[in-house]
């Protein structure tokens, strides 16, 4: 198949992995060469890694890495794409932006997908009315080559068919599906995880605890792989900001965002991909 994914930062770029090594061509887009480049580099990094624990072969990485093609046209790459996957900023109006211009180019029986972690289906959808039908949510979990959830969110439009076919796809790249049949804020996933990590985010600006025995706790105490605030920091706290607000708006006062991770974003600690978030990361 021929997949188009928009938007190559953290979970653009992984996406565009795991369906390049599942064998799709892939198209990857973003607005510009730089964030091509990075996205491109850390397919390239994380390939490194499997070739190294011996996962994937070396020519097989080669391979993967062929097959994603990168570009700033979303009209010339979603031409002759079976399924399109937006992965760009989580901000409803650019979304919609991004679909606008997908459904006019692309051919008229494409998947269309969203990996918005909270957003409504629904309200992406509502400004391609002829397309709505075709769009679901595809939401991938970080990072998606490791995470075994992809989250099929329908929209009141989306079309029984197209349901279908996308819980098909996450099958096909060996991941595990739920369904979140009704379109509501946050899904099954980013509704109770957003609460958790506000809670520990809450516990820090306390003083209740250390960072590291926040994330401690969670990780020995309840078997979470990753603490709270390192997933924080590992998933970009700006996305975690803006999950955070559109919540808050949809669901309430209890999704009301801290302070401190306000003045984290407003200073640019946004955590690993700027080496600095709540915790530092020399190496980055
Ligand atoms: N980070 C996570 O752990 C995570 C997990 C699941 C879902 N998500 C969702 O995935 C989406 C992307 O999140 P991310 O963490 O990869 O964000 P990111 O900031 O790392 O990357 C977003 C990318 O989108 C690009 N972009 C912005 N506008 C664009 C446009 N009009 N056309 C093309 N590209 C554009 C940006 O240049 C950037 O490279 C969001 O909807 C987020 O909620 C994130």
């Amino acid at each position: 198949m021929r997949i188009t994914v928009i938007g190559a930062g953290t979970m653009g770029s992984g996406i565009a992995q795991l369906v390049a090594t599942a064998g799709h061509d892939t198209s990857l887009v973003d607005v510009g060469e730089e964030q091509l480049r990075r996205g491109r580099a850390s397919i390239e990094e994380s390939l490194r890694r499997f070739v190294a624990k011996g996962a994937v072969a070396e020519s097989d990485a080669e391979d993967i890495l062929e097959r994603v093609l990168t570009g700033t046209s979303v009209a010339a790459s979603v031409a002759d794409a079976d399924i399109v996957i937006e992965s760009v900023i989580e901000v409803l109006e650019v979304k919609r932006a991004v679909f606008v211009e997908a459904a006019r180019y692309a051919p008229a029986d494409a998947l269309l997908a969203t990996n918005t972690s909270q957003l409504s289906i629904t309200a992406i959808g509502a400004a391609i009315p002829v397309a709505a039908s075709r769009l679901v949510g595809l939401h991938f979990f970080n990072p998606p080559v490791l995470m075994r959830l992809i989250e099929v969110v329908a929209g009141l439009e989306s079309s029984e068919e197209v349901i279908e076919r996308a819980l098909e796809f996450g099958a096909s790249l060996g991941k595990e599906t739920v369904l979140c049949r009704k379109d509501s804020p946050g899904f099954l996933t980013s509704r109770i995880s957003a609460l958790v990590r506000l809670e520990c985010l809450r516990m820090l600006e306390e003083g209740v605890a250390s960072a590291e025995d926040i994330d401690k706790a969670l990780k020995v105490g309840f078997n979470w792989p990753m603490g709270p605030l390192e997933l924080g920091d590992f998933n970009g706290l700006d996305t975690y900001l803006h999950i955070l607000e559109s919540l808050e708006r949809t669901l309430g006062d209890r999704f009301k965002p801290t302070v401190t991770l306000r003045n984290l974003v407003s200073a640019g600690r946004l955590g690993r991909k700027t080496g600095h978030g709540i915790y530092t990361y020399p190496e980055s």
